[in-house]
C-alpha cells in the first residue's frame, strides 16, 4: 500500500479503506467493528436511527473493537409538502401491501425526533469521525462536532458542493461518483447533472480543494483503489462491496441479488424514497415507474416511510421484488466473505495494482530512452 497520508495518521488505520456507513441495517455492529479491527475505518450509517439506537449501535461496536470508528447522519433537508398527493401515493402501494398480507399503508406521522437529537446521541458514541450526506448541516452543528473534537467528513457530487463543503469547515470531502450504490448525495442543483463518474469527479475535486479527498463510487477491488489514490484522492470508501460481507445487515435475499447482478443492472431510482438512490432493478422499481408514475411519487423522507412496512415485510419473506436493493454499478466485482478477508484482498489487489503501474512506467522510460520494449 502507498505511504500513509495525514488522514490515516490521524485516524490512527492502516489501509486508505473507508466502510461507508450502511444506513438501513447494512453496516452492523459486527460488520463496523471487524472492519476496524482488520486496519480499516468503519462507519455506523445512522440517518435512520433513532437517538435511543444510535446511542445502543456506538455501545455495539466500542464493545467489539478499541479502534476508532465513524458516525454518519443525513443532512437535515427541507420537510416536503404533505398534500392531497398524499392519498394518491398510499392508493398506488396498497395493492403491494395486500399482495403482502398487510394492512392497507397509513399517512406517515411526524417523527418523534430529529436532527438535533439524532446528533446529540451521535457525539456520545465515542466515534471520532462525523460524516454526512444530502447537504450541509447547519453552522451550530458544525460547532458541536468540532468542539467535541470530532474530525468532520461531507459527502459531494460537483466540485461546487465540495468548495460548499470546505467552505463550511469539513476536515474531508467524500466524493460521490455516479456508479455507487445508495442515496445521491447531491444538494446543490439538478439531480441529473450532478451524476458524474468516479473518474471524472475526482481528480476535478483534488484540484479544487485544499482538504484530502475520500473517493467513492464504484470502487470494488484493489485496481479502483489504486485508481482513485493514482487520481490524488487519500482513501476510498466502499459501500457495495461490504454488503457482501458475512458481518453485513442485509436480508439473504438482498446479497443473493448483489451476488447475481451485472452491471447494467442497477439504475437511478425514486421508487422506495422519494429521493434519487442506485439500486438493483426490481419489480417495484419498474411498476412504480413505469408511465407518469415516477411523478406520482412523494418526495424523500415520505414515500420511505410509506414503503418501509412493505420492505421490512417484503425482507421477512425473501421478496426481492419489493426490497430496495442499493447497489453501485461495480455490482459483478462483489464476493460474499468476511470482512477481513475483503479487506486483506483489497490490500493486496492494490499493491497489485500499484506493482503493475509501476512496471509499465518502467516500460514507458525505456520506450523512451530508445530501450527495447514487447
Ligand atoms: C445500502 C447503502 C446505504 C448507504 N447509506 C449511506 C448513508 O447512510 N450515508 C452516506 O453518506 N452514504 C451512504 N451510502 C453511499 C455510500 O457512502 C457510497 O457513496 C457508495 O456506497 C459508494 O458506491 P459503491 O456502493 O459503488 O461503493 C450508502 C450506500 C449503500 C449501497
Amino acid at each position: 500500500m502507498p505511504a500513509s497520508n495525514n488522514l490515516l495518521q490521524k485516524l490512527q488505520i492502516q489501509h486508505p479503506i473507508f466502510q461507508a456507513p450502511l444506513a438501513g441495517g447494512g453496516d452492523t455492529p459486527e460488520l463496523v467493528a471487524a472492519v476496524c479491527n482488520a486496519g480499516a475505518f468503519g462507519f455506523i450509517g445512522a440517518g435512520y436511527l433513532s437517538p435511543e439506537q444510535i446511542g445502543e449501535a456506538g455501545r455495539s461496536v466500542r464493545a467489539k473493537t478499541s479502534r476508532q470508528f465513524g458516525i454518519n447522519l443525513f443532512a437535515p433537508t427541507p420537510a416536503p409538502p404533505s398534500d392531497a398527493s398524499l392519498d394518491m401515493a398510499v392508493q398506488r402501494l396498497s395493492p403491494y401491501y395486500a399482495e403482502l398480507g398487510l394492512p392497507a399503508p397509513t399517512l406517515p406521522g411526524k417523527p418523534p425526533y430529529g436532527f438535533a437529537e439524532q446528533l446529540t446521541a451521535a457525539l456520545e458514541t465515542g466515534a471520532s469521525v462525523f460524516s454526512f450526506t444530502f447537504g450541509i448541516p447547519a453552522p451550530e452543528a458544525i460547532r458541536a462536532i468540532k468542539a467535541k473534537g470530532l474530525l468532520l467528513m461531507g459527502t459531494a457530487t460537483t466540485v461546487e458542493e465540495a468548495l460548499d463543503l470546505e467552505k463550511a469547515g469539513v476536515d474531508a470531502v467524500v466524493t460521490q461518483g455516479s456508479e455507487g450504490g445508495g442515496h445521491r448525495g447531491t444538494f446543490r442543483g439538478d439531480f441529473h447533472a450532478a451524476m458524474i463518474g468516479t473518474i471524472s469527479l475526482v481528480p476535478q475535486v483534488v484540484d479544487a480543494v485544499r482538504v484530502p479527498v475520500v473517493a467513492s463510487g464504484g470502487i470494488m477491488d484493489g485496481r479502483g483503489i489504486a485508481a482513485a489514490l493514482a487520481l490524488g484522492a487519500s482513501a476510498v470508501q466502499l459501500g457495495t462491496a461490504f454488503l457482501t460481507c458475512n458481518e453485513s445487515g442485509v436480508p439473504e435475499a438482498y446479497r443473493q441479488a448483489i451476488l447475481h447482478a451485472g452491471e447494467d443492472q442497477t439504475r437511478i431510482t425514486r421508487a422506495f424514497s422519494g429521493r434519487p438512490a442506485r439500486g438493483i432493478v426490481n419489480r417495484f422499481m419498474t411498476e412504480m415507474e413505469s408511465g407518469d408514475g415516477a411523478e406520482k411519487i412523494p418526495l424523500f423522507p415520505l414515500q420511505n416511510a410509506l414503503t418501509r412496512p412493505l420492505r421490512t415485510a417484503a425482507a421477512k419473506q425473501g421478496r426481492a421484488e419489493f426490497l430496495s436493493l442499493w447497489a453501485g454499478q461495480g455490482v459483478r466485482l462483489a464476493r460474499r466473505q468476511s470482512a477481513a478477508e475483503l479487506i486483506a484482498r483489497l490490500v493486496r489487489e492494490t499493491e497489485e495494482a500499484i506493482g503493475r503501474l509501476q512496471a509499465s512506467s518502467q516500460e514507458i522510460s525505456r520506450a523512451k530512452s530508445g530501450g527495447t520494449t514487447r
